[in-house]
């Protein structure tokens, strides 16, 4: 693990202990440098806010963000319903009730509701409302092309010019409020334009990232029963072409033997990548974007919806093999993610903002598209490999667009940071003023890379930890405000009430280690699971009675930071990917020569964390290259690249106890090679296995 490893040290929490007294950072002990002094080193335990960022900043000290979080946490309703009146348009205002919600599974059915009778929608939210405010011309989505020199951009108006055609496109061919639309895209203007469109016409989008398989793709188009799915033909990633719509084509027949056809298959074509001459192609089914989209109105009425109304399905990885598609409604969820948005990034008017994260995933739907959009801001999209042509890209983009906040994933600082800082240095990157970081714990070491190389020490880096479930950012540094402690996520957003539990599920206090969870909603958290709400509530709600549980291990130093740890259950996060081990051994065992395969994370020094499976051949299958490679092609195929074992362990047998169940724990220490901790192997059914093996680890 990556993290400072803070001893297990479980001290119990009074009843009613308050996190904003408990969280208040006593740090003038520490050893601190001042934001734009001079670079980060390690004996610095914190980077204090400069002076100049904090004057300018929205919460400009631990003071002021004090003082909200706890407004935030003693009247929730008045806070949220004080920033969703004013900031938001709403065709009619909510009920009663600003929230309702039931976390405690002992008390009934779990349920979560945030401004319910309130009628509003997030598109017009993004667009319209601020048109209206004046931002007609100002740029929404700059554009830059995998190859260097095309680009493109659009402003506001241009933007819902756009989002209305291919509305009134869906519109046309019978997309209704509620219908699902699954959009397989890579990062095109397209794929924000097309969730917009689906948000304004109360259509629930489910964004499938454009690196799963065909597989993947169709056991998601099996669960949703989209009336369309939105694709393009092909993509450039680096120097590679990737055709996508042969992905789709194959998804679309597998479906359809499960029972589930998609009439429409509206396909963009991606002039750069490949012609459509050279596309194959369903007469009947498959429909060109330019073909027909461009000849609809440029308005198009909005689709007024409840807030509790479905925005979205995103399927993610859970600890079994079946991917859980998380739902997220419409007013929550938009006032959460402008607001934390606005504060984690310390947004301003002038500010151009990327995020390198694909829109497949979270981050792009609540930090690409709606955060941002929500607050008129300029958004850059790069549809390319961050290190195509070079690993100085990304620089070279944000001088280009003049770049002032700048969100990516701890593994692409550290593959960047092996790459060497002449690439980093020999462009200006003046105009950054903020950086974010997600999607796995940052080791201090990369952490101070990318303060001191990347930001030249000016910046302050936002570590927000977060998840699909959760909507939108949860413990997070609000820049200005915090003295920053490389690898720490630091503090709750407001309204947010983490705790730390231990393994009976009692909260800890103080100094401490053990389970995260949260205590009560917040706006943006997921609403169920697409068609299986209990499996909602057995996932997060029961292990800890009370409580949503996150799976993520955390501790809180004496000054009250968060580190966040890792994953306690069976997910890992790879290259800020997460990818449940059942779905990469399902994907395993379905190889004819494979009898049995048990996968574990391993620390990786770029990816954060690495796939690591043991296999178990069928009687009479020795392990050889071939198989090892026909393996990993299983996985790609079936999943999709980021899915494929780094390592591949030939198990003559797992370990398992007596009645059957595979001791992962002993797995792990084999992975991790740390042969002395493999602990108490007594119990093994056969502990010959272990010895078997360690000798077989090198092969
Ligand atoms: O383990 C945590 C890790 O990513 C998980 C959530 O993955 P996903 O739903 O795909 O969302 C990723 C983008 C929000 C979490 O359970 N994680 C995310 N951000 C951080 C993190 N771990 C440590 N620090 C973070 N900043």
């Amino acid at each position: 693990n990556h993290n400072h490893n803070h001893n297990h040290h479980f001290r119990h929490a009074d009843s009613n202990a308050s996190p904003p007294s408990s969280a208040v950072a006593k740090i003038s002990h520490l050893k601190a440098v001042v934001l734009g002094d001079a670079p980060a080193s390690e004996e610095d335990d914190v980077v204090l806010p400069s002076h100049d960022f904090s004057r300018q900043a929205l919460v400009p000290s631990q003071q002021k963000y004090l003082e909200m979080y706890k407004a935030s946490i003693e009247n929730p309703a008045g806070f949220w319903s004080g920033i969703a009146s004013s900031e938001f348009y709403w065709k009619q205002r909510w009920g009663d009730q600003v929230y309702s919600e039931n976390l405690d599974v002992r008390r009934g059915n779990i349920k979560i509701e945030w401004f319910k009778g309130g009628i509003t929608n997030v598109c017009h939210n993004c667009l319209d409302r601020n048109i209206d405010a004046g931002l007609a011309d100002k740029i929404a989505l700059y554009w830059e092309s995998n190859e260097p020199g095309f680009d493109a951009t659009l402003t506001y108006s241009q933007l819902l010019q756009r989002v209305c055609q291919l509305a009134n496109y869906l519109k046309s061919v019978g997309v209704r409020k509620g219908d699902a639309v699954v959009v397989y895209l890579p990062m095109l203007m397209e794929l924000p334009i097309t969730m917009l469109a689906c948000a304004r016409i109360g259509a629930v989008h489910s964004v499938v990232f454009a690196g799963f398989s065909s597989e993947s793709l169709a056991q998601r188009i099996v669960d949703c029963k989209p009336k369309v799915v939105i694709t393009c033909n092909a993509v450039k990633r680096g120097p590679k072409t990737v055709f996508l719509k042969d992905i789709v084509d194959a998804a679309l027949i597998d479906s359809a033997n499960k029972g589930i056809s998609v009439d429409v298959c509206l396909t963009y074509e991606n002039q750069l990548a490949l012609k459509r001459e050279k596309t194959k192609w369903k007469e009947g089914r498959d429909i060109w974007w330019e073909d027909v989209v461009p000849k609809y109105p440029t308005s198009c009425d909005v689709e007024w919806v409840d807030a509790e109304d479905p925005l979205f399905l995103l399927y993610t990885s859970g600890s079994t093999g079946k991917p859980k598609g998380v739902l997220h409604t419409t007013g929550g969820y938009m006032v959460y993610t402008a607001t934390t948005f606005k504060y984690a990034f310390d947004y301003k008017d002038s500010d151009v903002y990327w995020c390198t994260a694909d829109c497949g995933w979270i981050t792009g739907h609540s930090y690409v598209t709606y955060g941002p959009m929500l607050n008129g801001a300029t958004v850059l999209l790069y549809e390319g490999a961050p290190s195509y042509p070079d690993p100085g890209r990304c620089w070279d983009i944000v001088d280009k667009y003049k770049v002032t906040i700048f969100y990516t994933a701890p593994t692409l600082v550290r593959s960047l940071m092996r790459d060497g800082d002449k690439y980093v240095t020999r462009y200006s990157r003046k105009s950054l003023r903020v950086l974010g970081s997600v999607g796995e714990p940052i080791n201090p070491s990369a952490w101070r890379w990318f303060f001191n190389v990347v930001g030249g020490s000016r910046c302050p880096i936002s570590d927000t930890w977060w998840q699909t479930e959760t909507g939108g950012f949860m413990i997070t540094p609000l820049p200005g405000a915090w003295p920053q402690k490389p690898g720490s996520a630091t503090f709750p957003f407001f309204g947010v009430q983490p705790v730390i539990v231990d393994e009976k599920g009692v909260e800890l206090d103080g100094e401490c280690s053990g389970y995260l969870c949260v205590k009560s909603s917040w706006p943006g958290a997921f609403r169920t699971l697409y068609g299986d709400h209990e499996r909602y509530e057995t996932t997060y709600f029961k292990p800890f009675p009370g409580y949503y549980f996150t799976g993520d291990g955390c501790s809180r130093d004496k000054d009250g930071y968060h580190w966040l740890t890792g994953r306690v259950d069976d997910v890992i996060n790879v290259s800020g990917h997460r990818i449940g081990t059942a779905e990469v051994e399902s994907a395993l065992v379905s190889h004819p020569q494979c009898a049995e395969a048990a996968v574990v994370g391993v620390e990786h020094q770029v990816k954060g964390q690495g796939i690591y499976a043991f296999v178990t051949p069928v009687e009479g299958i020795s392990y050889s290259e071939e198989l090892r490679k026909s393996l990993i092609l299983t996985v790609r195929t079936q999943i999709g690249a980021f899915a494929a074992p780094d390592k591949i362990h030939w198990a003559p047998a797992l370990p398992k106890t007596r009645s059957g169940k595979i001791m992962r724990r002993i797995l792990r220490k084999i992975a991790a090679r740390q042969l002395d901790e493999l602990g108490d192997t007594s119990t093994l059914a056969d502990p010959g296995v272990v010895d078997q093996l360690i000798k077989l680890a090198d092969t």
